[in-house]
Order: C-alpha cells, then structure tokens, then sequence
C-alpha cells in the first residue's frame, strides 16, 4: 500500500472511531414501549402487590432520610470520588417524579436511565432491578404514585471530573449492566425461581454481599462471597460450611432475615438490622422460603477463612453468664465486666434477651473487628426496642483506645483468636 493511501485509511479509521464514540455517548437512550400483561393484578389488589414489592426491594432504605418525608430523597452517599444524593421520588410534579411517564420509570429502573435521558450511577441499584419483571415495575409505580408528594428539591450531587459526567457511566453500563429482566431456569422448580428472583433482584442481596471490582462491579462469578457496605462486612452467604452459612439450618437462616437474629449464630447489626428491618422481615413465609432453597444451591465459595466461626472457647464454655471462668485484669477485661456482660453474659448466652447472644456470631470470630467495632460505636436495636433492650452506642462513652481493647478483649474470649484491632481504626470507623 502506498503511504498516502495507508495515512488516508487511517486517518478514515480514526474518524469512525471518533464518530461511533459521539454516536455511542450522544444518541438518545430510546424509551422502551411498555404495558402491563394480562396477569397484573388491578385497583386495591394492584396497590396492595405494589406495597409489598416496595417494602421488598427497600427503596425506602435509600430514599427515605431519618426524620425527613418518606420517599423525599436526600440519603448522601459518599464515594471515592465525591457525594452522590438520592433523589425525591415522591409523586411531587416538579420535585418528584409525578410527572414521569410509566416508560421513563421502567427505564430507569432496568437501564439506569433519568427522565430527560441522563445516565444514572449504580449507586441506585438498577443493574439488580433490571431483573425485574414489567409487571412488578408498574406495580412499585403504582404504589409511589399514591404516596403524599414531598416539595423537597433533590440535592444536587457533588463529583469531581470526569465523574461528574453522567455520560462516562454509559462505558461502564455497557460493560456492566445486563438491562434484561430475569428468566426462569426451566430445569429448577417454581420455588428456587422465585428465590433466585427475590435475591439477585427484588432484594438485591448481591449490593452488599457480593465483592465488586476496581470499577465498582459486582464479581458475579464470586457472587455472594462477601461484601463491603459502608464499612460494614456482608459476610459471605454461600453455603460454605466454614466462612458461609453452610452450616445453618434453612430455619436458621430464615429466622435471622425474618427477625434479624438466629440461634447460635447472632444477630443482625449495621445494614443487615437495617435490611431486616425495613425489608426482610416484612417478605412473605413463602418469599423467605424461596430464598433460603434458592440460597442453598449457588456456588459455595471459601473466603475469609480467618473470619470463620470456631467452637466457643474453653474460657467460655467454664463462664458463668454473671462470672468469668478467669479473672482477667487487662483494661478490655474490666471494661467488658463494667460495659458488656450484665447484657451478654461472659459465657455469650444472652443475659437481657436472645438477641444479645454473642456465640457463634460472625462479628466476634473476625480477628479484623471490622462490624464489631462499629456495633459497639454506634450500638443497633430492633424497632420498638426501649433503652436497656438495645445494644447502646458507646461512641462518645469510650476513647479510641478504650474501645480497641475491649474489641480485642471480646475477639479473644469468645473465639481464641488474636484480635488486630488498632486504636487507630476506631478513629477511622467514628468517621465512616
Ligand atoms: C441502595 C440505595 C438505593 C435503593 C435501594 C434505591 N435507590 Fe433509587 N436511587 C438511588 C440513588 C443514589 C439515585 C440517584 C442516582 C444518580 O444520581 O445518578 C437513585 C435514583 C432513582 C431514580 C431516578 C430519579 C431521578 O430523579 O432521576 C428513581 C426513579 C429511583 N431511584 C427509584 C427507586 C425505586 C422505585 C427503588 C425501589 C424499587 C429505589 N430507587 C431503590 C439509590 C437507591
Ligand atoms: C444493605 C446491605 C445488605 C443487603 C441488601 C443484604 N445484606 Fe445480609 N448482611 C449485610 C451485612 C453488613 C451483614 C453483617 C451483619 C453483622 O455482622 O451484624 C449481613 C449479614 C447477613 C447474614 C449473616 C451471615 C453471618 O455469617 O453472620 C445473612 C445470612 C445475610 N446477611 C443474608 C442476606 C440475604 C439473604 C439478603 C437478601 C435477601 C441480604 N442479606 C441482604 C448487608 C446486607
Ligand atoms: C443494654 C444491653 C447491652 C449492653 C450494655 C451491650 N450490649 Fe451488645 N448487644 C445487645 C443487644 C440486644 C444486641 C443485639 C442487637 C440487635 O439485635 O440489633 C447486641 C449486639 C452486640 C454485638 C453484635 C452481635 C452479633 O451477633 O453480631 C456485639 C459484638 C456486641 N453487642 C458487643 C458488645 C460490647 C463489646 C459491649 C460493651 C462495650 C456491649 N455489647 C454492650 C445488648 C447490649
């Protein structure tokens, strides 16, 4: 080929690329033609399927701020690169998304598509809502549309460049996002359809419990291995008979989501009491049950062996729930006899009520103290709990050190093991 010709070739390329890049970044996202199928259910019972559906898929957890109006937005959520706010998604017509059409809202909720066709980060969960049926996004619809309008504005999110760009997120969607909704696997029965349903999209375990790449996406052949929230450990649920939750019994497991605290294994605390509380523990007998067959049989994973739950120590098993089987004098000791026992027992039964019961948690096996730590600061009670009936917040009670020692004191009694925690991390996770 002669040289001009090759540079004019390439020079050709290169516009092309340039053109399907603009094209790729620029085009309008089309907006889907949608309608109900002819099983959707109409008037109360509509609203009713609608309800639970919200209540399952926890839209308030992120759209609803303490004290503020339900569904008004303002949640701030802070990544690396700057703060995102959720929106208000009440009916209000200029604040809200009052006069979104049905299409726009199965857009954003399957493709992550705002109304005037901007991209939306993943913060908003749309990658596992996209597995939703039309039928069930209708119905949430629905059911928001009833809700009192709030004339709260959105705040608007604060992010550096480039990422303040919502067009970069569309790279990452193609990359990343599957925009399909789910379908059933022919060779598995109703119930593990539904679970698989319930799981990866309507209750969207995966946001927490599966790990995610540099690029923030979730590893989907380690799904539910074990996550970050916010600080937070979302263990590994595989059914891993060392660090999953292979070992529980599937009423174990479905009295932890219902109620947020299962025999011999602990209780939910962070974004799970949260989770539980909001959402889980509202999910039909029949729902639970599908999820917890359906959990049974994804790939079990072995991770984080070092967090692994041992049998109670023999310093445990020789406590009296009022006495130490030793009389220790270190300072986590003394803080533990002052702060924590009259509640948990020094043999980790649960002296004020079952919940309270440290043996065989996750929390207290992890020589990291990640979760541990951050219970005992900012403490974790179930609705309708009074004070004395809930682990307090020690927050402002106990300095950095102080709260170390008797994180590690507490890893140590419980399962043996030496726990790592610095004064240092307690500072960092006040923070958090
Ligand atoms: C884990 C947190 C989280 C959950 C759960 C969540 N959202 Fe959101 N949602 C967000 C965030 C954050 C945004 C803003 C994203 C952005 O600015 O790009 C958002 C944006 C939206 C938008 C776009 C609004 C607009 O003005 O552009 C809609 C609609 C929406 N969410 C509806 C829902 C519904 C319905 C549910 C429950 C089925 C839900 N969300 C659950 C965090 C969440
Ligand atoms: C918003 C984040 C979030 C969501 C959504 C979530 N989890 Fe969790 N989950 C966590 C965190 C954090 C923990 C650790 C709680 C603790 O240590 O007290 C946890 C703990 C658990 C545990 C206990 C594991 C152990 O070893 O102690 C189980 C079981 C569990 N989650 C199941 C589920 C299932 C099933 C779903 C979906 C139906 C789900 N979670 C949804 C964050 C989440
Ligand atoms: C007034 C009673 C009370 C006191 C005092 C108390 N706790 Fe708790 N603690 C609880 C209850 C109740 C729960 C369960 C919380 C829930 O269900 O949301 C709990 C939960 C926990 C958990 C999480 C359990 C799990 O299974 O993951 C840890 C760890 C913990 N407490 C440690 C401590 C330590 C350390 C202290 C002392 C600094 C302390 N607690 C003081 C009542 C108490």
């Amino acid at each position: 080929m002669k040289r001009r010709t090759l540079w004019r070739s390439l020079a050709s390329i290169a516009l092309l690329a340039v053109v399907a890049a603009g094209l790729f970044f620029f085009l309008p996202h089309p907006l889907p033609a949608v309608a109900a199928s002819g099983a959707q259910p109409r008037g109360a019972a509509l609203l009713e399927r609608g309800r639970y559906l919200t209540v399952a898929a926890d839209c308030a957890a992120c759209h609803t701020v303490d004290g503020g109006k339900p569904f008004a937005g303002g949640l701030p959520f802070k990544l690396p690169f700057g703060t995102i706010y959720s929106p208000n998604i009440t009916p209000d017509r200029s604040n809200g998304i009052g006069a979104w059409s049905d299409a726009e809202f199965v857009r954003a909720m399957r493709s992550g598509v705002g109304r005037h066709g901007e991209d939306l980060y993943p913060a908003f969960p749309y990658t596992s809502y996209a597995l939703l049926s039309t039928d069930d996004i209708l119905a949430i619809r629905k059911y928001i549309a009833t809700l009192a309008p709030a004339d709260t504005p959105s705040r608007i999110n604060d992010l550096v460049f480039p990422f303040n760009q919502r067009r970069v997120m569309r790279s990452w969607k193609l990359l990343f996002s599957t925009r399909r909704p789910f379908v059933d696997d022919a060779s598995r029965d109703a119930r593990w359809n539904r679970g698989a349903y319930v799981v990866q999209g309507l209750a969207h375990c995966g946001e927490c419990h599966t790990p995610r790449n540099l690029m923030f996406a979730r590893k989907q052949d380690e799904a539910l291995s074990g996550g970050e929230v916010d600080g937070w450990k979302a263990w590994n649920i595989t059914p891993d008979r060392d660090t999953g939750i292979g070992g529980w019994s599937s009423a174990d497991i479905a009295a932890y989501l219902s109620s947020g605290h299962a025999p011999g294994h602990g209780s939910a605390t962070g974004a799970m009491r949260q989770a539980v509380d909001l959402s889980l523990s509202k999910l039909s007998v029949q729902d639970v049950d599908a999820v917890v067959a359906y959990l049974r049989t994804v790939p079990a994973r072995r991770v984080g062996p070092e967090a692994a739950v041992v049998a109670p120590t023999a310093a445990v098993r020789a406590s009296g729930p009022w006495n130490p089987a030793q009389d220790e004098r270190s300072l986590g000791s003394r803080i533990f006899a002052g702060a924590c026992a009259s509640c948990h027992g020094w043999n980790g039964t649960g002296q004020q009520n079952s919940r309270a019961a440290l043996l065989g948690s996750h929390s207290v096996n992890d020589p990291a103290g990640a979760n541990l730590v951050r219970g005992v600061l900012e403490g974790s009670a179930a609705p309708g709990d009074v004070p004395q009936t809930a682990m307090p917040a020690f927050a402002k009670a106990y300095s950095d050190v102080e709260v170390a020692a008797v994180a590690n004191y507490v890893i140590g009694h419980f399962s043996g093991k030496r726990g790592t925690v610095t004064p240092r991390q307690v500072r960092m996770a006040r923070i958090d």
